[in-house]
């Protein structure tokens, strides 16, 4: 999983390549490199590491030229080196080539350039690329057919960019990997991603598998492998720039904790009346569901937790509905039919094992649906039909934002679906539509006023920690032990309330503080449990409504959410448990942003 960059323009291409790979540091970050022609040649300048340590290179050794390609790496084959790093070059140094994604074959290719003379210098899957280039210019004259006949070769899943020296041109190629073009004046970019070029931008072409783009300074076009034009339309983004920069905060996670009261009113604007109790899903109109009988949810990490809260409430209101983690899913899935609705939740539309689980739906006859934040991503491409949480760029590794707008566009999906398939609507859909129109402000009053930097000051640096929870409540201790453990590096684990008499409370000591996550229910049962493991010494903070306050009075801390729907009420809750994670990891000193070992878009299995 890496992101790339290129630039065709008529002034300085270094400038642009940098801005382009610090926007996409959040899909790798182990190594960084850029390829930039020049009237004496191809200049390829790699460094293992981030992209500071590209940028010292470069103040010693700038290349000047108005077209050039770059990349940041995050390793599948081979560790992070300067040689491993991106652009790999051929024998010659006329071939320069950026790639995110997968080279299956690399391996057969590998043996058949070496056995005509090409020499290798990396581990990596992407060098046949450039090599495999490098035999076609030999059998093409012209430099565009040699690239469509060596990506013609490639198995497996790929955004590539590609520089040859003779021409002033950017070749690119897209299957399976995602790769957006920017126009400006006199400027084109390409990107993984469109944040890498938002600052220049806002009119981009979303490209899609199997186009092969070629981009000079005056334009660009698209066609098929075989050269056959295609028509993409130019959209335009409607996000500021400032939305993927840190707008003075000193992570990007605390902001996009912070953007929660605005992106959770851009998820729900236009799609609630709670006055009148409507949901109102665009293209799905009540009906829209009426076929299905069950709903398969996959996903994986944060959105596996969204995915389990959603269908907790589809089955709390007389649908059958379970969520998988994707990657099980895709290796042995569930029985389906068409009559089966699969709902793949992904932020980023590109996560391999959901994308795989998305395949396997598809071939097993089910109806696919993705819910995503990412317009134009693999997932929208490969799903019957597409709803969008309307989060806004997430940068952060950790999902915050993001997890809240899953749920609250779950929590419609899953009225409009009960209703469609039970053929009444619920009792409860006007409170629940009401707590979701509250839910901006009460998670507003939660960033004022929430005491989790002094929760976590109290209890960093113990040995472990703990988060229960039942119904809605349990994907949220389970997101809580995962945002805890991702960004602080401490353990951290989440359990069903009910399981932690089955093992976990061997481990409960008064190094152990367990998080209890009340969110308006009746729960008795899970307040018993807090009071278990007090008796045993440990820690208790408890995440509950006021009206549980006289309940809660033993707990050690209390981080109250504002009174709501339980099932909203979740989402309020997960919201304090991302402040004291948040918290612990800025005391601990951790890199917030780029966990170790993490990467915010998981393209591999
Ligand atoms: C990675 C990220 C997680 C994310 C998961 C699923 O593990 O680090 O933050 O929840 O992938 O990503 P998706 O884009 O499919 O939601």
């Amino acid at each position: 999983m890496c992101g790339i960059t290129a630039y065709v323009g008529t002034d300085d291409a270094v400038g642009g390549l940098l801005t382009g790979l610090a926007n996409l540091e959040y899909r790798g970050y182990d190594s960084a490199g850029i390829a930039v022609k020049n009237g004496r040649g191809l200049r390829v300048v790699k460094r293992e590491g981030e992209l500071e340590r590209l940028r010292e290179a470069l103040g010693t050794e700038r290349p000047t030229g108005t077209i050039g390609i770059g990349h940041t790496r995050w390793s599948t084959h081979g560790p992070p080196t300067d040689e491993n790093a991106h652009p790999h070059t051929d024998c010659t140094g006329r071939v320069a080539v950026v790639h995110n994604g997968i080279i299956e074959n690399y391996e057969t290719l590998r043996e058949e350039l070496s056995a005509t003379g090409h020499e290798f210098h990396s581990e990596t899957d992407t060098e046949v690329v450039p090599h495999l280039i490098e035999a076609e210019l030999e059998r093409h004259e012209n430099p565009e057919s040699a690239f469509r006949a060596a990506v013609s070769r490639l198995e497996g899943s790929y955004a590539i960019a590609c520089l040859v020296d003779e021409t002033e041109v950017v070749y690119a190629a897209r299957q399976g990997s995602p790769l957006v073009l920017g126009q400006a004046e006199g400027r084109y970019f390409l990107a993984s991603d469109v944040p890498a070029f938002r600052e220049f931008t806002d009119e981009v072409v979303y490209l899609e598998d199997g186009d092969i783009v070629v981009v000079r300074p005056d334009g660009y076009t698209v066609t098929d492998c075989s050269g056959v034009p295609l028509a993409r339309p130019v959209e335009t983004v409607d996000w500021e720039p400032e939305a993927a920069g840190k707008s003075g905060y000193p992570h990007y996670m605390l902001k996009e904790i912070h953007e929660q009261p605005a992106s959770l009113r851009q998820t729900l604007q236009g799609r609630v009346e709670s006055l009148a109790g409507t949901v109102t899903l665009e293209e799905f109109p009540p009906g829209a569901f009426a076929d299905v009988e069950q709903v398969q949810f996959v996903a994986m990490g944060t959105s596996h937790h969204a995915a389990m809260y959603a269908a907790s409430m589809l089955s709390g209101r007389g649908v059958t509905a379970n969520a998988y983690m994707a990657g099980e899913y895709a290796d042995s899935p569930p029985p389906m039919s068409a009559d089966t609705l699969v709902v793949a939740v992904t932020q980023s539309g590109e996560t391999a094992d959901t994308m795989n689980a998305v395949r396997r739906a598809r071939d097993g006859g089910a109806r696919t649906l993705a819910v995503t934040n990412v317009v134009g991503s693999s997932v929208t491409r490969e799903c019957d039909d597409s709803l969008f949480i309307r989060a806004g760029p997430e940068i952060g590794v950790a999902a915050t934002k993001t997890f809240s707008s899953q749920v609250a566009t779950l929590s419609l999906v899953a009225e409009r679906v009960a209703e469609d398939v039970t053929g009444v609507a619920s009792a409860d859909t006007r409170a629940l539509l009401d707590a979701l129109s509250d839910l901006p402000g009460d998670v507003q009053r939660i960033l004022d006023e929430s005491p989790a930097r002094e929760v976590a000051e109290a209890l960093y640096g113990c040995d472990a920690y703990f988060f229960i929870g039942r119904r809605a409540a349990y994907p949220v201790a389970l997101e809580g032990a995962l945002k805890f453990k991702e960004i602080t590096y401490e353990h951290a684990e989440g359990f069903a309330a009910s399981e932690l008499k089955h093992g976990p409370l061997a481990l409960v000591t008064d190094e152990t503080p367990v998080f209890g996550v009340l969110t308006g229910e009746d729960e008795t049962k899970t307040i018993g449990n807090l009071k278990e493991v007090q008796a045993r010494d440990a820690p208790v903070i408890v995440v509950a409504p006021p009206s549980k306050a006289d309940k809660v009075g033993f707990a050690d801390y209390v981080l109250t959410i504002p009174e709501s729907h339980p099932e909203v009420g979740g989402i309020l809750a997960n919201v304090q448990l991302q402040l004291v994670s948040y918290h612990a990891a800025d005391l601990l000193g951790r890199p917030i942003d780029k966990p170790r070992n993490l990467a915010k878009s998981v393209t591999v299995e």
